[in-house]
């Protein structure tokens, strides 16, 4: 069948389109850009103009905290509108464009049961935002600030009726800063950009095996030797603290013990289970030094470190870890042998379980509540302990079951470089959970965890963001807010937003790539750099071996995760093989995009000539290059109607399969889409006479064929 025959084939079946229906554009008021969606929002007809005139004007509980919450909110209206608006607060309520009324001030010290909620009714005269405290207020200016939109006079707010409280009362961000070190302006600005998502704790993992990072004047060796000289003076740490309450954060210091210590064992050797010496560890991994838990002088030094950071960090909570310990040092120590057998302690878990009643006694002298890792769970523990889940789900309910408040980081690996989704859709408490109302009130929330093997100044912000805007938007809002393709929308205005708060997620691309090639680079360069992704879950140290030492300035690193324009390929092949009224527009995007990988592949190779950083992007030019024609090829019989023998089919295939294995531990998302071009150009027309839907479904299953079922376990 020629191809124009074919079209008006399909045209005849549109009205049985299904897509048809999800495309019809939603009333203009409900396509807002808000992160995280409000628990309640009603669009009125109308719009609040601003202009120059812009004043802000503030009743009841108007502190320092909120004086200076609003004028950062209005020097970011300022910066994004180009207008200059007023400082200060203005004297007449009623005559200004934003009244913001906060009922009390908040807790001294920001807790997890702060009352965040807030009230926002924006119409055409005025935007009143109301607030049982200082921290609702906060929350309330930062969707003030995205409702932010322009038309042709100039910038406005639509009228809106919005009444938002958060779903979980911990939303977090936890940041490794130990394996690689993190200053203060990576950390301030992550801080900002949590509280523009509405994220409440900021978890501060500060001792791994490769660095002791916090300042300690009770024991100075720990961070003189076991942080490089990079660590954070008690001042930073007081400072980071206050940054945080400004935005109503919390903050929640980790000391990762008895397992993940080397560091803490360079400079205290006797605090550990063998006898040394130590040194920082360089690799990633997970490893042997370990505390010893039999000896009264390692609960001294404990004791003794941890009232000296109880009263630098003001949080309710400290969290020590408890994670991953191997208990190879535990096994190879006699006296700990001994000791275990004298107190008829019957393994490595219940050893620990010692060793944490012990630290737990510790915490509780310093009224705080202890929480750690999936490990630390232990049915004789008291009840206010919290466990923090990154094995699995079920541990968190299984804790909640037992009457343990626990959060969620299991499904929220950011540094695990998953899509967006996988993340958006993964819910603390998912619909049919099975607990009852009083056992899911255990369920605080959830944490994203940036784990920092693999990231510098440089890089991790782009690990984090905008990822974690959808996480937070998870930990935030209604549960049944889960619209995938919404929240990519909403999450690409977000992420641009997010710059204005200093966040490099976005820019340092570029920057990097520049570095890369020695100076400015073609238009192609941009185009590899935008289709590949680093490689999933941990696979890149092993196809890319690196250490904490090495330059994180190589092409994984300029990567980005969740490329937004292989998904933008992926859902145009899609619409191609849908959407047969538009098919000329679907195919033209398509060709283009093709045509582009097609002519980058010769650009980079003689790039890469001059540019020898680039030297491990070669295979990834040659790939790309023939990913086009592939596509190309196949997308030309697609239109002519023409099938292609099984024969190219298979070659073509195969030699997907060679683009398909990652080069420089980097993959390129877009080829199951690929793949499914090429079998839709030999299905077509041996199909010709079923629907485009059966046309689709079939070219789906043979590109994505199911995978084998695991057994089930028993
Ligand atoms: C962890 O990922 N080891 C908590």
């Amino acid at each position: 069948m020629k191809a124009h025959k074919l079209i008006s084939a399909l045209l005849l079946l549109l009205p049985c389109f299904p897509h048809a229906a999800a495309q019809a554009p939603a009333p203009a008021a409900a396509r807002h850009n808000l992160m995280p969606v409000p628990a309640s929002v009603r669009f009125n007809p109308g719009r609040l103009r601003v202009d120059k005139t812009f004043t802000v004007a503030a009743t009841g509980a108007v502190d320092e905290r909120l004086r200076a919450g609003v004028d950062r909110a209005v020097r970011r209206l300022e910066g994004r509108t180009v207008l200059e608006v007023a400082r200060g607060l203005a004297a007449d309520p009623a005559r200004a464009t934003l009244l913001v009324e906060a009922g009390a001030p908040g807790k001294a010290v920001p807790a997890v049961d702060e009352d965040e909620s807030y009230t926002l009714e924006v119409g055409e005269r005025q935007a009143a935002l109301r607030a049982p405290t200082v921290v609702g207020a906060l929350r309330g200016l930062e969707t003030f600030l995205q409702l932010l939109e322009g038309d042709r006079e100039g910038f406005y707010l639509p009228a809106v009726s919005i009444n938002d409280r958060p779903r979980f009362r911990w939303r977090g961000l936890m940041m490794d800063i130990a394996r690689h070190f993190l200053p203060m302006e990576v950390v301030k600005r992550n801080l900002d950009a949590m509280a523009a998502v509405k994220l409440n704790v900021f978890h501060w993992h500060l001792t791994e095996d490769q660095g002791f990072r916090i300042e300690s004047k009770k024991f100075p060796r720990l961070h003189q030797m076991g942080s490089d000289g990079n660590f954070y003076t008690q001042e930073q740490a007081r400072e980071v603290i206050e940054y945080a309450r400004q935005r109503g954060i919390r903050v929640v210091p980790e000391f990762d013990l008895p397992g993940h210590a080397t560091a803490w064992l360079v400079g205290h050797p006797e605090l550990g289970s063998a006898p040394g010496p130590y040194t920082i560890e360089r690799k990633p991994g997970i490893f042997e030094p370990t505390l010893d838990p039999t000896r009264e002088e390692v609960y001294k030094f404990l004791e003794v470190f941890f009232t000296e950071m109880a009263a630098l960090f003001p949080d309710a909570y400290m969290h020590i870890g408890g994670d991953e310990n191997t208990g190879k040092q535990w096994d190879a120590n006699p006296k700990i042998q001994e000791f275990m057998k004298a107190k008829g302690i019957k393994d490595n878990h219940a050893l620990q379980t010692y060793f944490n009643q012990r630290m737990l006694k510790i915490l509780q002298k310093n009224g705080k509540r202890m929480m750690g890792w999936d490990e630390i769970f232990q049915p004789d523990l008291p009840k206010d302990v919290v466990i923090h889940s990154w094995r699995g789900q079920k541990a968190l309910a299984e804790a909640a079951r037992r009457g343990y408040d626990g959060v969620l980081s299991n499904g929220y690996y950011i540094d695990l470089i998953f899509p967006t989704t996988d993340h958006y859709l993964n819910d603390p408490l998912p619909e049919g959970h099975g607990l009852t109302e009083a056992e899911a009130r255990h369920v605080l929330g959830g944490e994203a965890t940036m784990w920092a093997e693999w990231v510098t100044p440089e890089t991790v912000d782009s690990r984090i963001w905008p990822r974690t805007a959808a996480i937070a938007e998870r930990l935030w809002s209604p549960r049944e807010v889960r619209d995938a393709d919404d929240m990519y929308r909403r999450l690409a205005v977000t992420s641009v937003r997010l710059e204005e708060l200093g966040l490099t997620h976005e820019r340092n691309q570029a920057m990097m790539l520049r570095r890369l090639a020695g100076g400015a680079y073609p238009p192609a360069l941009e185009t590899l750099a935008s289709f590949v992704e680093p490689v999933k879950e941990y696979r890149r140290y092993q196809q890319r071996p690196q250490t904490m030492l090495s330059p994180l300035t190589g092409l994984v690193d300029a990567a980005r995760p969740d490329s937004a324009a292989a998904r933008g390929f992926t859902r145009r092949v899609g619409l191609l093989l849908s959407d047969a009224p538009r098919f000329a527009l679907h195919f033209s995007t398509l060709r283009d995009t093709l045509t582009a990988w097609r002519d980058a592949g010769p650009v980079l190779e003689a790039l890469v000539d001059r540019s020898p950083a680039l030297a491990e992007a070669r295979p990834l030019a040659r790939d790309l290059g023939s990913a086009g024609e592939i596509g190309l090829e196949a997308l030309s019989y697609i239109q002519q109607g023409v099938a292609p023998t099984a024969e190219w089919r298979d070659t073509r295939l195969a030699a997907l399969a060679e683009v398909a294995k990652p080069k420089a531990a980097l993959e390129f998302p877009f080829l199951p889409a690929l793949r499914e071009l090429v079998h839709a150009a030999y299905e077509r027309p041996q199909l010709e006479g079923t629907t485009p839907a059966e046309w689709r479904r079939r070219v789906r299953e043979l590109a994505n064929p199911p995978k084998p079922q695991p057994p089930a376990n028993h």
